[in-house]
């Protein structure tokens, strides 16, 4: 590694070699762009190869950002089902019509790539796992495909394990229920009440899990943003059941300084404004790229910062809390009585916040990208999940890895003060500190020249040279 933490180069391009192609097909959501924009730099930086990104019209990336790559953009639909995202929080129903609304604009977007004259062999495809419908696609043209899987190995597994056809009542038990506490017998790692959160369809969720799951069986190998020490034992089963490669060489975003691929401009003010603050003192607080709250939630947090007495920088993305433009609903004398204490942005250089050494503390979505980049910096949590993998991450979170607290009843704020209490002035929070800062410090071995994640790099490089 050099300086900056971030991985150093595996070999320079050679004026004479012949550069080969990869095509990539992120899923258009923020958490699925960033880390597949990220392998794509990977790939050219430390493999040399010429990148070429097809991606739907919706959540278009920057393309300016990229100069080095080609991009093709490819007529989804979305945006006549976007609306309903506020409201209709089954994100199966999302990721379904994506899978039919892209099949045939992405199959002749993909023809027209490989009828490209003088534009290099066409190694592989790498596409996000949720985009099942392109291995019938890669199949039909023989073109190898590999999927990048966005969430953790643990979430895959516990998606896999789950019986969303036969059981459909684990997904509907309410607090009254005498099992809502208890252990799925299926992931025993999770309660009743966690996976009420995963899904609102356990059918649709089901199916969708199915044709991810097989499709990601059928293709030529899986490409994890994770790394080995942190999923050890998930790797073994992963490995055995699945009979395809793996490569797990995250985190990706450790191996460039800074990320761009934000659809949102981030606020660079606060950074100057946290210089300002004591060393871990202040909370960091943000819930992605696509999770809404109820202007009750967002009046709890709100009084219950007000009143904590610690600084805080909040993250609210416009449209975020049901029914407001942005933060009209604030208590009155809201911004006056916190003053200087705690600032309100619409998006974040989230890495930098992270790495900051005023930040103390992360109450996060557990999203997989922000959970491994707390990690990265050493950041304990306290998690808040809403839908999909977030529930299971937050399990590992707070029962496997033990570096942050689970808001298991939601957001009730004496739960919540006592979980930031615990975390920033308990000895409890300095373990968590002590047991993260560990392992940071083997995430960053395992970016080191010989470390697992390295290893795993040169091997996807020298895997997909063969195709
Ligand atoms: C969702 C899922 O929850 C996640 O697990 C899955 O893998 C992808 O889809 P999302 O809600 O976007 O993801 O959360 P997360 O995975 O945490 O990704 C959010 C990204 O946005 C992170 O890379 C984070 O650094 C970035 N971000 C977030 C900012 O740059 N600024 C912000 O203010 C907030």
């Amino acid at each position: 590694m050099n300086t900056q933490g971030t991985v150093t180069t595996l070999r320079s391009v050679q004026p004479s070699e012949t550069r080969r192609r990869i095509i990539l097909f992120p899923l258009p959501f923020q958490g699925h762009i960033n880390p597949m924009l990220q392998l794509a730099n990977i790939l050219h930086t430390h493999g040399c190869f010429h990148i070429t990104i097809i991606h739907a019209e919706f959540n278009s990336p920057n393309c300016s950002n990229y100069p080095h790559f080609t991009f093709k953009s490819i007529k989804d639909r979305f945006s006549e089902i976007a609306d309903q995202f506020v409201t209709n929080n089954d994100v199966t129903y999302y990721l379904k019509y994506l899978n039919r609304s892209c099949v045939d604009p992405f199959k002749e977007c993909l023809i027209e790539l490989l009828a490209e004259p003088n534009k290099g062999h066409v190694s592989c495809l790498i596409t996000d796992a949720t985009f099942y419908f392109t291995q019938a696609v890669s199949d039909d043209l023989n073109l190898p495909r590999m999927v990048l899987r966005t969430s953790s190995l643990g979430c895959t597994l516990a998606y896999g394990a789950l019986p969303y056809y036969s059981k459909t009542s684990y997904f509907h038990l309410t607090k009254d229920d005498s099992d809502y506490e208890g252990l799925v017998p299926e992931y025993p790692l999770l309660k009743f009440k966690d996976i009420g959160k995963i899904t609102t369809n356990p059918q649709g969720m089901g199916e969708f899990v199915n044709n991810m799951l097989n499709t990601m069986k059928a293709s030529s190998g899986i490409i994890w943003n994770t790394f080995k020490e942190l999923e050890e034992p998930e790797l073994q089963t992963i490995t055995r059941d699945f009979e395809i490669p793996s490569f797990t060489l995250g985190p990706f975003h450790k191996y460039f300084p800074a990320s761009s691929s934000s659809l949102i401009q981030q606020d660079r003010t606060i950074l100057s404004w946290l210089d300002t603050k004591p060393p871990k003192s202040t909370i960091y607080i943000s819930f992605g790229s696509s999770t809404h709250i109820t202007e009750s939630e967002f009046q709890i947090l709100a009084n219950g910062l007000a009143n904590i007495g610690l600084p805080f920088l909040w993250v609210i993305r416009p449209g975020m809390v049901h029914g407001s433009e942005w933060i009209e609903s604030l208590p009155e004398k809201f911004l006056e009585n916190t003053g200087d204490k705690g600032r309100i942005v619409k998006w974040a250089p989230q890495h930098e916040v992270l790495a900051h050494p005023a930040t103390g503390c992360f109450w996060t979505h557990s999203g997989w990208n922000s959970t491994l980049e707390s990690i990265c910096e050493g950041v304990p949590m306290i998690c808040s999940p809403y839908f999909a993998d977030q529930p299971i991450n937050a399990r590992y979170v707070s029962h496997v890895w033990k570096i942050g607290v689970y808001l298991e009843n939601g957001f009730e704020w004496v739960e919540i003060e006592m979980a930031i209490k615990r975390i920033m002035m308990d000895t409890e929070g300095e373990e968590m500190h002590e047991r993260i800062r560990c392992l940071k410090e083997k995430l960053n071995i395992s970016l080191d020249e010989g470390g697992s994640s390295h290893q795993s790099l040169m091997k996807l490089v020298d895997y997909i040279s063969l195709f």
